[in-house]
C-alpha cells in the first residue's frame, strides 16, 4: 500500500538498485525524458512523438504564467532558503514581487536572496519562536507598510513511530508546522489590505495517511482547520485563507533522503499523471491562489498531486 512508502525502514528494504531510469537530471527532465521514452515505445512512432514533445513545450510555457497584479505586492514566505520555499521565492521574484523570507539555514538563504537582488530579502529567524517571528514581521512592516502575502510553507516531516516519539518532540514539530503559521497571521494580518491572501502548506499525507508520520500527519491536519476558520474571520475584511497540499515533489532533500527507484515506480502507478512533481509546479500553484485571478478561492484546499489521492 503506497502509504507504507514514507517508512525509511522501507527504503532501507527496498533499495532495488533499480538502473536509474534518468540519471543527471535537470529539474525538468522527468517529463521531457519520460514523454520521449513513452513515445519511443509508440506503435505510432515520429508522429506521436512530435506531439508529446510539442506538449513538452506547452507544459514549460505554462510553467512561465504571469499574473500582473503580483508585480510589486509584498510577499512573506516561510522557510524559503530550500526546497519548495525557495522555488516560491524565486517565482514571486520573477513576478516583480517584493519577497521577504525567513529560515533557519542562514547559508543558503544569504546566498539564495544575493542571487535574486536587492527586491528580496531573507532574515535568519527561528519559526519555533514567537518573539522570533514578531521580530520579523514588524521589520517587514516597518520596512514597507503593507504585506498582501503570506506564504506559511515551513515544516519538518519526521517519519517516526508512535512509541519513539516524545511529549518534547511531539510539542517542538507542532510549534514549527502548527504554531508558527498561526502565530505568522497573527502578526502580519494588521498590516493586509482588502485583496491579501494567507496560503498554508498541508500535505497529500493528511489524506491517504502515511505513516510513520502520525505526528506530522496530525499538524497536517490542523492546517485545514486553520485555514477554514481564519478564512470566516478575515473574510469579511476582504482576506482569503487557504490551504495548498503538495503530492510528494522531488525536493533535493526528499530525494536525497527518501526517492528510491521503488518510491519512483509507486509514484507514477499511484498518480494519474505519472510525472514526477517538481517543486517549481507547486510554486505555480501559489502564484494562482496569490493573484485576483483565484479571488473567488478562500477556505478551500488545493491538492496538487496530480490525481493521487482521489483516483
Ligand atoms: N516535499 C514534499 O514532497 C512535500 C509534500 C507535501 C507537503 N510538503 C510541504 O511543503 C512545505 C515545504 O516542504 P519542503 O519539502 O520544501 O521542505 P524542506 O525541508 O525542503 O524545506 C523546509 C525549509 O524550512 C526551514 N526550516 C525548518 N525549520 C525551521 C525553523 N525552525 N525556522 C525557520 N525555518 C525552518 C528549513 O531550513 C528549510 O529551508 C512543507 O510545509 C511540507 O510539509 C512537502
Amino acid at each position: 500500500m503506497n502509504r507504507e512508502f514514507f517508512h525509511k525502514d522501507f527504503f532501507a528494504i527496498n533499495q532495488d538498485h533499480e538502473a536509474s531510469e534518468f540519471p543527471l537530471k535537470p529539474f525538468w527532465s522527468d517529463t521531457a525524458l519520460g514523454w520521449i521514452d513513452r513515445s519511443q515505445k509508440d506503435p505510432y512512432g515520429g508522429w506521436v512523438r512530435g506531439c508529446r514533445l510539442r506538449s513538452f513545450w506547452l507544459w514549460v510555457i505554462v510553467m512561465s504564467a504571469t499574473y500582473a497584479d503580483l508585480s510589486d505586492k509584498v510577499v512573506l514566505v516561510t522557510g524559503g532558503a530550500n526546497g519548495i520555499g525557495a522555488s516560491l521565492v524565486r517565482s514571486f521574484s520573477e513576478q516583480g514581487a517584493r519577497v521577504f523570507f525567513c529560515d533557519q539555514d542562514k547559508k543558503r538563504g544569504a546566498a539564495l536572496s544575493k542571487a535574486l537582488g536587492n527586491r528580496v530579502g531573507f532574515h535568519l529567524v527561528d519559526l519555533k519562536k514567537e518573539s522570533q517571528i514578531k521580530l520579523w514581521v514588524r521589520r517587514i512592516q516597518k520596512t514597507v507598510g503593507t504585506i498582501h502575502v503570506l506564504i506559511n510553507n515551513a515544516a519538518s516531516d519526521p517519519r517516526m513511530a508512535i512509541d519513539r516519539m516524545s511529549a518534547r518532540q511531539w510539542d517542538d514539530l507542532f510549534a514549527l508546522n502548527l504554531r508558527a503559521y498561526y502565530l505568522t497571521a497573527q502578526a502580519a494580518l494588521p498590516s493586509m489590505p482588502k485583496g491579501g491572501s494567507i496560503i498554508n502548506f498541508s500535505s497529500i499525507t493528511f489524506h491517504i495517511g502515511a505513516t510513520p508520520m502520525t505526528a506530522y500527519v496530525a499538524t497536517k491536519g490542523g492546517i485545514m482547520g486553520l485555514t477554514r476558520s481564519l478564512a470566516r474571520e478575515v473574510g469579511p475584511r476582504g482576506i482569503r485563507v487557504n490551504t495548498l497540499s503538495p503530492g510528494w515533489v522531488m525536493t533535493e532533500r526528499q530525494k536525497s533522503e527518501f526517492v528510491t527507484p521503488a518510491v519512483r515506480r509507486m509514484l507514477r502507478q499511484c498518480q494519474c499523471v505519472p510525472e514526477l512533481i517538481q517543486p517549481e509546479e507547486i510554486a505555480q500553484v501559489a502564484l494562482f491562489l496569490a493573484s485576483e485571478a483565484s479571488r473567488v478561492l478562500t477556505g478551500q484546499e488545493i491538492l496538487a498531486d496530480r490525481g493521487w489521492a482521489y483516483s
